[in-house]
């Protein structure tokens, strides 16, 4: 698979983006004056790039056969199309078939037509062009008058002139005189409304010329006339335009032939004719057509149903190369647009967009809506030509800046696809339409418009995720995306987020963590010095701000200063110190969520911006505080999720793990569990264990001595509570492993209970228990 511009090779002009516009506007005039560009003008160059369109070539012919005399038909002709819909060239194929046939006659399509038509030649005809937009109603002649001055008989007519039309028996005895002749008439609304403006009795005159006109040529034997009339002039023109065309209309109704030039997937070829000058190896078209169809059969529950229609392989191919949306969004959307003007607007644009991606070659293998480079500043203007200026700003922040600033933040092997920067540009392309009801679209044409080899589905969804998070005016309404003018909810919250400061947001960062903290440990928040951490036996947890105190590296330094010292002394009691450190690349992130919840929480308190608002974006406020402050304790777990905790070779790093959705422990409960699972922590010890590794066989400790040897020392398992011991000692002196002392009363082998261990309570090694029950020894009998 080769990219696009390895296959096709556009137009000179467009290659070097050195085109000018004009050459998407034909004027009749402008030929026949001598001052078109070449490419209407040399009759060989224009025959090159027109496509003969089923309908041009019934006309070409109708007229051919007409003017041989060897059909009747063809005598009056009405040409409709919207603007820019391909009138003018039409007629210019006309012009220069008859006008220049010594230079048209051997290309190999007019050839043909000939040949189709029976003929040898192309036959002589006189041949008379009345462009109304280029005509002077004021001093001009008039249209009779130019026309009887192109045949050659204006002196004989010279009184009709700028007062009346001749009727139809002096037209049709000229025509007969002189012909056959073929009169091509353009821009004939443009000309009686300027005439009109003049004297409303001399359009009336200019009107019953042209009625006299339709009547006339039918009665000749040869000639015929042509007329391109708008299907609609409303937009152009005005009402007065439009009441000027339906009369015409009218008139020529009687007599006419009509000729709808354009029809269904013919725009591709136009469009590929007057950009490229050669569109490569077809093969190369359908492989790429059959690997596209492949990858929407895969992706067929992710877009529109219609892409996975094996016709729109060929529309594909048809399209080549560029993606069909790419021409159907201009054509049925932006051709709707008053200024745009159907194929001439479509043209314009895609050869600025050819010309500026052919330059840039980039690795892809149609031209997709998405390719559109909205930085280019021509293809930029030619968009705002036709749409609210102020999308110009909006271009330049939510799509060049915003978006490519995401495509950054993606990184990895997807920036290439640049998918934030193609999601919004192809959701500008289908914002604009000048019908009402076609503003934005699905996310599945959306998906449509951009996949291609390479680019994983999901990565799209998750993008315009993002997007709808970060750009100013990208809208949504039921599922349908596009650019507005007006800003959404994001704008004002990041309005708003300036607003917030620092310290409300750290204020409130330290309270979020102590609404999570549970109450399973002493919790120590954010110490600055080992002092802060007092020395005794109670279970600590230290949470630890994301930098350490200025007189250390890093934070397991000052760990390790908490763990050795307390102010200037050693620590006796490390055994009871767990230190809660936060992830540090998500620090940034959750504290940007908070403040993003502080400007949600402000904005829903000022009431005169609410009053603004509408209920839409209320809601969309009030569920996006909802969502953040039920994620926020999730993210917050996310975040301390190491923990440091003694053991004997000093403090250890554990990784807690990632927390469960949805799940409601509290922070102190979550470590608990974890030292629990890993045996760190106990809630329950061996009877044998306090007599086998604290107790020397010759030695008695008091419970509390005991106890702190527990609290004392990493490596010895930590107690839950103190209540664990106790029953490993109440345990253990029921069966006679230790025994405990109370004032005088020593217990062993015997139920105590629980409660009656106190500090203060001696705990013996078996041995010496039995020594104490036996008394003491008797002295040895006297010899
Ligand atoms: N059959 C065709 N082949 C090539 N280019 C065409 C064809 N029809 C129209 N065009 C081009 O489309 C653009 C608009 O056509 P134009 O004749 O000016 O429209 P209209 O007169 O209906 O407003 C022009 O650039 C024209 O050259
Ligand atoms: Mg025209």
């Amino acid at each position: 698979m080769k990219p696009w511009w390895q296959v096709v090779v556009p137009h000179k002009d467009i290659k070097e983006g050195k085109f000018d516009e004009s050459v998407f506007a034909c004027d009749l005039a402008d030929v026949v004056k001598m001052r078109a560009p070449s490419d209407y003008l040399d009759p060989e160059i224009f025959f090159k790039k027109t496509y003969f369109t089923a309908k041009l070539k019934m006309l070409l012919k109708d007229i051919l056969l007409r003017i041989s005399g060897k059909q009747t038909q063809g005598s009056v002709i009405q040409l409709t199309t919207p603007f820019g819909g391909g009138k003018t060239h039409s007629l210019l194929c006309l012009y220069h078939l008859f006008k220049n046939k010594e230079k048209v006659k051997n290309l190999s399509s007019i050839k043909e037509l000939l040949d189709e038509c029976g003929l040898s030649d192309i036959p002589e005809v006189k041949v008379c062009v009345f462009v109304g937009i280029q005509q002077d109603v004021l001093r001009g002649r008039s249209p009779w008058g130019e026309i009887f001055y192109q045949l050659g008989v204006y002196q004989e007519y010279k009184e009709y002139d700028k007062k009346y039309a001749p009727g139809k028996e002096i037209l049709l005895k000229i025509f007969q005189e002189k012909g056959p002749d073929l009169i091509l008439m353009d821009e004939i609304v443009e000309y009686a409304l300027r005439a009109s403006i003049e004297s409303e009795s001399f359009k009336e005159a200019f009107v019953s010329f042209f009625h006299q006109l339709t009547v006339a040529i039918p009665s000749t034997k040869n000639s015929s006339l042509v007329v391109a009339l708008p299907s609609s002039a409303l937009e152009s023109y005005g009402e007065k335009g439009e009441r000027i065309l339906r009369e015409l209309q009218k008139i020529i109704g009687r007599e006419e032939k009509v000729y709808t030039l354009v029809e269904g997937d013919e725009k591709y070829e136009i469009i590929r004719k007057r950009l490229f000058e050669s569109l490569g190896d077809v093969n190369e078209h359908n492989i790429i057509a059959q690997k596209y169809f492949e990858m929407y059969l895969q992706a067929k529950d992710s877009i529109p149903a219609f892409a996975v229609d094996a016709s729109y392989k060929e529309r594909i191919k048809k399209a080549y190369p560029f993606h069909p949306e790419t021409i159907d969004i201009l054509f049925e959307r932006w051709s709707t647009i008053s200024t745009f003007q159907r194929t001439r607007g479509v043209l314009r644009l895609l050869a600025l967009i050819v010309s500026n991606l052919y330059k840039k070659r980039e690795l892809s293998y149609l031209i997709h809506p998405s390719n559109i480079d909205l930085k280019d500043s021509s293809i930029k203007a030619e968009f705002l030509k036709h749409i609210d200026s102020r999308f110009g700003a909006i271009i330049d922040t939510d799509i060049i800046e915003k978006s490519s600033k995401i495509d950054k933040e993606i990184g990895s092997e997807f920036e290439k696809f640049k998918v934030a920067t193609s999601l919004a540009t192809s959701i500008f392309f289908y914002t604009f339409s000048g019908a009402v009801e076609r503003k934005g679209t699905s996310i599945s044409r959306i998906r449509l418009s951009l996949l291609q080899e390479g680019i994983p589905l999901p990565i799209i969804g998750d993008t315009l995720k993002r997007l709808e998070e970060k750009l100013y005016y990208l809208k949504s309404e039921g599922n349908i995306y596009y650019f507005d003018t007006e800003p959404n909810l994001n704008m004002i919250i990041v309005e708003r987020q300036e607003t917030i400061k620092d310290e409300d947001v750290e204020l409130n960062f330290k309270n979020e963590i102590k609404n999570i903290l549970g109450k399973e440990f002493e919790a120590y928040l954010f110490p600055t010095t080992s002092q802060d951490i007092p020395d005794n036996t109670k279970l600590k947890l230290i949470i630890l701000k994301e930098t350490p105190p200025n007189d250390y590296k890093n934070l397991e330094e000052f760990c390790k200063e908490i763990f050795d010292k307390y102010s200037q002394s050693f620590r006796v009691y490390k055994n009871t110190l767990i230190f809660v450190l936060p992830t540090r690349d998500e620090v940034f992130e959750v504290k940007n969520i908070i403040k993003n919840l502080l400007a949600l929480q402000s904005i829903k308190n000022d009431d005169s911006l609410l009053n603004k608002m509408s209920s839409k974006n209320k809601k969309i406020l009030e569920e996006k505080f909802r969502k953040i402050k039920s994620d926020l304790p999730y993210r917050i777990f996310s975040l301390y999720r190491k923990i440091y905790v003694p053991t004997k070779e000093g403090l250890k790093l554990y990784d807690l793990g990632m927390p469960v959705v949805g799940e409601s422990l509290n922070l102190s409960l979550r470590i608990k569990e974890f030292l629990k699972e890993q045996e760190i922590m106990i809630n329950k010890l061996d009877y044998n264990y306090i007599s086998k590794n604290i107790l020397a066989s010759t030695e008695k400790k008091t419970f509390k001595e005991i106890k702190e040897v527990f609290y004392k020392f990493p490596g010895f398992p930590i107690p839950e509570d103190e209540t664990v011991l106790k029953h490993s000692i109440a345990q253990g002196v029921n069966l006679g492993t230790i025994g405990l002392k109370k004032q005088d009363k020593t217990y062993f082998k015997k139920t105590i209970s629980l409660y009656d261990i106190k500090d203060e309570d001696e705990i013996l090694p078996s041995d010496m228990v039995k020594d104490v029950s036996n008394g003491p020894k008797p002295p040895p009998p006297p010899p």
